[in-house]
């Protein structure tokens, strides 16, 4: 049986939706009226540990999916109640969505990733860590008037859709050879000028909107910091992630 945590996000969602055809699969949710339909739901909160315990019970393999906290010290703190409680539960496996550049990353946004990755391997559990980019659904460009503006210099951005994403972990949950491992997950390098040319739309450059998330990540877009890319989705999908210029027709011209 496999449990998946914070599934009543979108992306423990989609991972239901390719599980459950396939195997046992529950729900462990924070809010059991926010469940997903046709499985059965545990009630298993990040900030209650003995509730975790009986959700993960008889697992498997457990999916744990990372938490939306944005308070790094509650957010760790979060995820190691979830790998006592894998562990106390006696889990055969975890398998953790974590992010690029969890392995060395010990600061900013990367440092919530990298304590619970280090606390899964010190728990002894067997474990594959799904280390995500950001997700293109964020990210797809839109033509507004005409044109298609970002801040983001033009650089490559690796994300990759989520659905690719849950269509990978509900692979390594039912597959085998992955234990042990940390898969560096990145989607076909695109940019915002070259999906503007292959609309055939204008493409201009703006400065940021000011303050805030999606400044940094600009900037960290404009560094070049997410251009590096892996086979390693694509090897675990068996096929090429979906690139966001395939998907830019349909959704940049609702
Ligand atoms: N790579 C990226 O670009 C990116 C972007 C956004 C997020 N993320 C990370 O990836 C995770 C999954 O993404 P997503 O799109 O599925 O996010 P999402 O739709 O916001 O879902 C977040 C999930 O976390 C649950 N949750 C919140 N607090 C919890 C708690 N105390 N105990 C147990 N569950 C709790 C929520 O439960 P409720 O339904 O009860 O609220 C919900 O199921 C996020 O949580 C975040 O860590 C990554």
């Amino acid at each position: 049986m496999i449990v998946i945590s914070a599934a009543s996000g979108a992306l423990g969602r989609l991972v239901i939706e390719y599980l459950r055809s396939r195997t046992e699969v529950v729900a462990a949710v924070r809010d059991p009226g926010r469940a997903p339909e046709g499985v059965p739901a545990r009630r298993g909160d990040y900030d209650d540990p003995a509730s975790l315990r009986e959700a993960f019970d008889g697992a498997a393999r457990l999916l744990l999916i990372s938490s939306p906290e944005l308070d790094t010290p509650r957010r760790i703190e979060q995820h190691l109640n979830a790998v006592t409680a894998a562990k106390e539960a006696g889990v055969g496996a975890v398998v953790f969505t974590s992010f690029l550049g969890a392995g060395a990353g010990t600061t900013g946004m990367t440092e919530a990733y990298h304590a619970t990755e280090q606390a899964v391997i010190r728990s002894g559990l067997p474990y594959t860590f799904l280390r995500h980019p950001f997700y293109s659904d964020a990210f797809v460009p839109r033509v507004v008037e005409g044109e298609i503006t970002s801040s983001t210099g033009g650089r490559g951005l690796n994300t990759a859709f989520r659905s690719d994403l849950a269509e990978a972990a509900a692979n390594v949950l039912t597959g085998e050879g992955h234990l042990g491992r940390a898969y560096d997950f990145t989607g076909p390098l695109w940019s915002y000028p070259e999906v503007a040319e292959a609309l055939g739309v204008p493409y201009r450059e703006v400065p940021d909107a000011g303050p805030g998330p999606m400044s940094w990540i600009n900037a960290q877009i404009r560094a070049g910091l997410l251009e590096q890319q892996t086979d390693d989705l694509e090897g675990v999908l068996g096929r090429p992630a979906v690139t966001v210029a395939a998907q830019v027709r349909t959704i940049a011209f609702p």
